[in-house]
């Protein structure tokens, strides 16, 4: 098999926003997609960025009373650690305020204005005379023109519906200041998309990139027209001072709209990402390019990749993506996510209420068939689908049967077990790995699912068919319990593979306990070896349970009467489930530190501690602690965030870059300031509180992610 060069991108987040489970489905969904690809052992890379230009964080910064470096510095630890906590692997997760991003946008800019696709035109916008700012549709506020609804945006009424200009609006007020806007002229860029060039390239080639969905070429079909209908607009792609932006090159005061510099973000996190692993931009982006570039996005943002960037890469001599993906919105229980009722829910409260985020993996990939249907997160179905599925009908195959092989075999399987006797107690359990394979490459996860599931019936129709809890009591069927316990376990393993994608976590613990190297998707043509020793077997996944989910409920619902607090700043009241839940652990882990007088601890306990190589690529100081340093650590490909008490001994900007050592499965704790996924080591005097602190580093060609033994 020749590998294929596939790069792979989700939308990219604001940088003035918590995560949330919406923004999951995306990631989840993509991130899925891309561990199949690197199980089938192609080159495949997924780079994501924050969002972080415009108005909103610019004056989200304001109010906060920091610079906007500053918020999108902190915002950029919050995602990385909630995305590294639902085990969404980015190969790298950049910013869009970057040199590389500025690069090919200021590139991009240049090549479209050679090719005399930019015109200047002035336009008349509201004004902010109090703030001396332009203000965007969504800060301003009025009466509706249509209906009289008060207190409506510039852009559309949420009583009646009605779409308009923000100069339609009837007693217009500026959000921000709440001064009475005036109408001001000033000079604009535009990419010309109504020039007979762009809209005959996009007739040709969106339809294309959009192939994977008819639903998707409908819309576009609807936005295009027939040739002639002139249906494309223009698009602004210039802000003027003050904004939170690039400047354009050649126009002092102009900045690029954030839409703009927002899909080069991508070329710029890949480019960054190249100089680190020494990859060929080109190879991926250049015109002539032969590697296959997927955009994943939501519905809502399909008009921006499917019209907007093809032609800008086009006619800037750029290759255009192979196809973008497009997937519908979350509801919760029916409806739309909602603060006050609680299912407006961060990526952070669901991890800190104490939820497996595997759980969520497997039911988002239960619903998701890559199509642009909306998906539905029903409360109800998910623990009863978690438990019944993952832990009723797959945990149990190896818990059933690993007893009896440590028990019974000193952990070994059987020394003569084939190919074909697994073949014939279980027909089509091998030989599905192929149509499981065109399933998660058509993103139809739901169907691979369904799959999935149907075998693992199977799989528990054999051991009820078989009773090894029946032949263990007789010792003549010592042999007939060591083949049904092999072929169990066999079966499990397979299992195990063809899930990897969606509970990557999971299956490295069940690769630990079948004691086998990580699984690739190519591993489902064999079998286990003869007598393999397989390890003892540790529970592999718990049920929720429904308290859980009332509590995040809780935790999430927002009073109506309380102003909503800031985003990453929310704190868990003082009597709340998250705090109690935390002060348990604590307790917990001071009874069990009190306890332990053994002088030694055996080679087991040691290993237990997950130590790693860990490269800091940021580290900052922490607003309102004073011995705490925030650190973003990246472990070869996963991110980690650890407030470490350090600033004695440290200025964080000395820090960046350095290697040192982490304790990687420390379980998480929530801090005031965030989750704390870990701890650095440091050595420092016990009697001697001032003979200083010292980070541990490794010695020259550690790696990030090696493990220290
Ligand atoms: O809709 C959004 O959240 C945007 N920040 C997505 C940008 S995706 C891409 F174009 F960069
Ligand atoms: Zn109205």
């Amino acid at each position: 098999m020749t590998a294929r060069k596939i790069l792979v991108t989700s939308a990219l987040p604001y940088a003035n926003g918590a995560i949330h489970l919406g923004h999951l489905v995306e990631y989840i969904q993509t991130d899925i997609w891309v561990r199949f690809q690197k199980m089938r052992g192609h080159d495949c890379w997924y780079v994501c960025a924050d969002d972080t230009h415009g108005t909103p964080i610019m004056l989200r910064a304001e109010k906060e009373g920091i610079t906007p470096e500053a918020l999108i510095r902190r915002v950029h630890g919050e995602h990385s650690r909630d995305f590294a906590g639902f085990h969404v692997a980015f190969d790298n997760y950049y910013s869009t305020h970057s040199d590389e991003t500025r690069h090919y946008a200021n590139d991009i800019y240049a090549k479209l204005k050679a090719a005399g696709l930019i015109e200047v035109r002035a336009i008349e916008q509201f004004y902010d005379p109090v703030k001396q700012m332009f203000l965007p549709d969504r800060y301003i506020k009025g009466e509706c023109p249509k209906c009289g609804a008060k207190d409506q945006y510039g852009d559309s009424c949420e009583a009646c519906g009605a779409a308009y200009a923000p100069t339609d609006l009837k007693n217009p007020l500026s959000a921000v200041s709440g001064a009475k806007p005036e109408l001001k002229s000033s000079d604009h860029y535009f990419f010309k998309l109504s020039d007979p060039r762009c809209q005959d390239f996009l007739r040709s080639a969106t339809r294309e990139v959009c192939k994977a969905q008819p639903e998707a070429v409908n819309k576009l079909q609807e936005w295009l027209g027939e040739p002639g209908d002139n249906k494309l607009t223009d698009w602004d792609i210039s802000r003027d001072a003050p904004y939170f932006g690039f400047e354009i090159p050649d126009a002092p005061g102009k900045y690029f709209y954030v839409w703009l510099d927002a899909p080069i973000g991508y070329m710029g996190s890949f480019q960054n990402f190249c100089k680190r692993q020494n990859l060929n931009f080109d190879e991926y982006w250049a015109k002539d390019s032969k590697a296959e570039l997927y955009h994943f996005v939501g519905k809502d943002i399909l008009y921006f990749h499917a019209l907007f960037w093809p032609a800008e890469l086009e006619h800037a001599g750029y290759r255009v993506p192979t196809s973008v993906f497009a997937h519908g919105f979350l509801t919760v229980d029916g409806a739309k996510m909602s603060k006050s009722r609680g299912t407006f829910i961060t990526a952070e409260s669901y991890l800190a209420v104490g939820l497996n985020p595997e759980w969520l993996r497997y039911y988002f990939a239960a619903k998701l068939n890559g199509s642009m249907e909306d998906i539905d997160l029903n409360l109800d179905d998910f623990v009863s689908r978690v438990n019944s599925d993952l832990v009723g009908k797959y945990i149990n195959i190896a818990s059933r049967a690993a007893g009896f092989i440590a028990k019974r075999f000193g952990g070994k399987l059987l020394h003569s077990h084939t190919n074909d006797q697994f073949r014939a107690d279980m027909p089509g359990l091998m030989e599905a790995a192929g149509e499981i394979a065109t399933h998660y490459e058509g993103r139809d996860f739901a169907r691979a699912i369904r799959q999935i599931m149907a075998l693992a019936d199977q799989v528990n129709q054999y051991v009820d068919k078989n009773q090894p809890w029946v032949l263990a009591k007789t010792v003549e069927h010592e042999e007939l319990l060591h083949t049904v316990c092999t072929t169990l376990i066999n079966a499990f393993r397979l299992l195990t593979l063809y899930l990897k994608p969606i509970l990557p976590k999971l299956a490295q613990r069940a690769e630990e306990f079948l004691n086998v190297a990580p699984l690739h998707w190519g591993d489902a043509g064999h079998l286990l070896p003869p007598a393999h020793s397989i390890n003892p077997y540790e529970h592999l996944m718990t049920r929720i349970e429904g308290k859980q989910i009332e509590a995040l409920l809780a935790a999430n619902r927002e009073s109506l009467a309380a102003p909503a607090p800031p985003a990453g700043a929310a704190l868990p009241e003082p009597h709340s489930p998250q705090r109690h839940a935390e002060h348990q652990q604590h307790a917990a882990a001071a009874e069990a530190t009190a306890g332990s007088k053994e002088p030694h601890i055996s080679i087991d306990d040691f290993s237990k501690v997950d130590l790693r190589i860990a490269r800091i690529a940021d580290a900052s100081h922490v607003e309102g602690a004073d011995k705490l340093i925030r650190l973003t650590l990246d472990l070869g490909g996963e991110t980690r965030q650890v407030f470490a008490g350090i600033k004695s001994a440290y200025d964080p900007a000395t820090l960046v870059g350095r290697l040192t050592v982490m304790v990687a499965n420390l379980a998480p704790r929530k801090m005031k300031f965030g989750m704390s996924e870990g701890m650095v080591l440091a050595a420092s005097d016990v009697d001697d509180k001032n003979a200083g602190l010292f980070l541990l580093s490794p010695d020259s060609g550690a790696m990030p992610g090696m493990k220290v033994k």
